[in-house]
């Protein structure tokens, strides 16, 4: 099975620029060339932040611009966005019975479980009570069965120093829960805005560069993110059951290909 994961868009209102750059036509260049590539993948998974402030013109650009991808959209909130600002534009979207933007769905490569990382009180990430018991039932219920995980916030500290501040607070609880059931294979997030991947607690996981700015690689510099420019990307995944290949695609390259 194929599909895509798409993080951190940060969408603005139509004709405003953010660091620079015109996160729609970054957003437009990335589902162009999905459609030109990938049109075949079996979904696609957007890891939150879908905006910059959460502002309600921004999801219904969102919302147009989704329409122009041919297979499904799951859709995650991330930091800066507005949840409820999110869900009057979006009813249709995955909603937990506490009103949580979580899902969890089936596919051939196993099943999928979607978290809602957002805390509207700041940057960092929490999973409360409501959200860890809940996704405890759903590991629960698929032992034995593969399971992959899709968030927004990073669940572990990774060295670059403001990240790691507004990481995922509930990181030992979350580890604990997840390692507890034994059937958690990948751990899908975004929040970094560069490509990352490796293992936490002996579950590999792997993030991705966002589609519009990014975050630079500096372990040394305190108290503020230093944003960079490199290429945007979305990661094509191929899901089976002997292997996670999670493969980046930076879309904006215009670099003629040729043979070895
Ligand atoms: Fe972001």
């Amino acid at each position: 099975m194929k599909f895509i994961q798409i993080s951190d868009i940060h969408l603005v209102a139509p004709g405003e620029r953010l660091y620079g750059l015109d996160p729609k036509e970054r957003l437009e260049a990335c589902i162009a060339d999905i459609n030109s590539q990938h049109p075949d993948a079996a979904f696609a998974v957007i890891t939150g932040d879908l905006t910059q402030r959460g502002e309600e013109r921004a999801y219904w650009l969102l919302e147009a611009m989704l329409k122009r991808l041919p297979m499904p959209v799951h859709l995650l909130i991330g930091n800066h966005d507005d949840r409820a600002r999110f869900q009057s534009v979006f009813p249709a979207a995955a909603r937990d019975p506490n009103g949580f933007v979580q899902f969890s769905m089936e596919t051939p490569a196993g099943r999928f479980i979607g978290l809602d990382t957002n805390d509207p009180n700041g940057h960092h990430g929490t999973l409360c009570s409501k959200r860890l018991d809940w996704l405890d039932a759903r590991l629960r219920e698929a032992v034995g069965r593969p399971v992959c995980l899709f968030m927004h916030h990073a669940p572990l500290v990774v060295g670059l120093r403001e990240m790691d501040v507004i990481a995922l607070r509930e990181s030992q609880l979350f580890g604990d829960i997840v390692t507890s059931h034994g059937n958690v294979r990948h751990i899908f997030f975004g929040h970094l805005h560069r490509s990352l991947s490796g293992s936490w607690r002996g579950i590999p996981f792997s993030t991705l560069p966002g589609t519009n700015h990014q975050v630079a690689l500096d372990f040394v510099v305190e108290h503020v993110v230093p944003g960079s420019h490199e290429p945007p990307a979305y990661a094509v995944v191929l899901a089976s059951a002997e292997a996670m290949l999670v493969h980046l695609r930076n879309f904006g390259d215009r670099t003629a290909t040729f043979n070895l």
